[in-house]
């Protein structure tokens, strides 16, 4: 088609350029800890989110006066733009480190939760809403993408799997199939949505940390969209200025752009495919 859509290919998956096989060893296989957290996800699915939730939880739900931003206390292994960049730096870190990764389990940061002792998190979002958010990031971010096609094109490469990180379905549900391993836990972006607190205890509880009700209220304030698209700890405005890490932040947005054409052609494809799964998600 008429558009450009920058990519690599590695082992037969779409990723950014910035994915590169030697950041790919690395992240598969750097030695964790139990204290670790491994937090993962599809792009587009509330990974900057539930990465504020966790650096909050670990720090008593307080963000650091200045300094370093958000994405700096994240390390995103398969990333060649970030720090570290050497199996040395990656065990000098200070404890409890925070990882970040948005690999299928079978290239798994760490080789995944049946390989390390690390906590894993994964966070997952209804298809449609990750489909329309990408659209617009990889839309507006010339380092990334760069994509400058239609929509239709768009949810076209989406539904084909030929979007960067590959095909939605067998990422998720790659990482579904590993949720009942005793160092994971499978959120979903729609139930923070929902019941945040509920999903907050969760999630400490998954890390081993017991907030106290006035630091559970701040991880609650400090990890709201407005909040977040605003402090300069976690507005991600050092990395883009574009509204890509915080556009919306909603349940629904897909309606914007699915015609009705496009919302049965996807319901057919994503029925077929997770019907014999038991996972299920909330798209209103
Ligand atoms: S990335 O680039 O893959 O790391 O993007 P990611 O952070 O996973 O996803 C971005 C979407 O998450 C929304 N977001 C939030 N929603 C609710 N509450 C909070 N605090 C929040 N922070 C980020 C963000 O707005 C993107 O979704 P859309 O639908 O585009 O708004």
């Amino acid at each position: 088609g008429e558009h450009s859509y920058k990519y690599r290919m590695l082992e037969g998956l779409v990723v950014p350029p910035y994915v590169t096989p030697a950041r790919l060893n690395l992240s598969r296989t750097i030695a964790t800890q139990p204290a670790d957290v491994c937090h993962c996800s599809f792009p587009k699915s509330g990974s900057t989110w539930l990465a504020n939730i966790l650096y909050l939880v670990l720090h008593d739900g307080h963000e650091p006066g200045q300094g370093a931003p958000l994405r700096s206390h994240l390390h995103w292994m398969e990333s060649a733009w970030t720090y570290p960049r050497t199996r040395e730096q990656v065990d000098a870190l200070p404890s409890p480190r925070i990882f970040k990764s948005h690999m299928p389990h079978h290239m798994a940061l760490a080789g995944g939760p049946r390989q390390s002792p690390c906590r894993f998190i994964y966070i997952a979002r209804n298809p449609k809403d990750v489909c329309v958010s990408y659209y617009h990031f990889e839309s507006g971010s010339a380092w990334s993408g760069g994509y400058d096609g239609t929509w239709e094109h768009w949810l076209r490469l989406f539904m084909d799997g030929r979007v960067q990180r590959g095909d939605w379905l067998d990422h998720v549900l790659s990482w579904w199939e590993v949720r009942g391993e005793e160092n994971m836990l499978f959120l979903r972006y729609e139930d923070l949505k929902r019941d945040f607190r509920g999903q907050l205890a969760r999630i400490a509880a998954h890390v081993g940390v017991q907030l106290s009700p006035k630091a559970v209220d701040r991880v609650v304030a400090a990890s709201s969209f407005s909040h977040m698209r605003a402090a300069p700890f976690s507005n991600h405005k050092h990395i883009a200025d574009f509204q890509g890490f915080f556009r919306k932040g909603e349940v629904g947005s897909w309606r914007d752009r699915f015609t009705v054409a496009q919302t049965d052609a996807f319901d057919r494809l994503y029925t077929e495919r997770m019907a014999d799964s038991g996972l299920t998600f909330t798209f209103e």
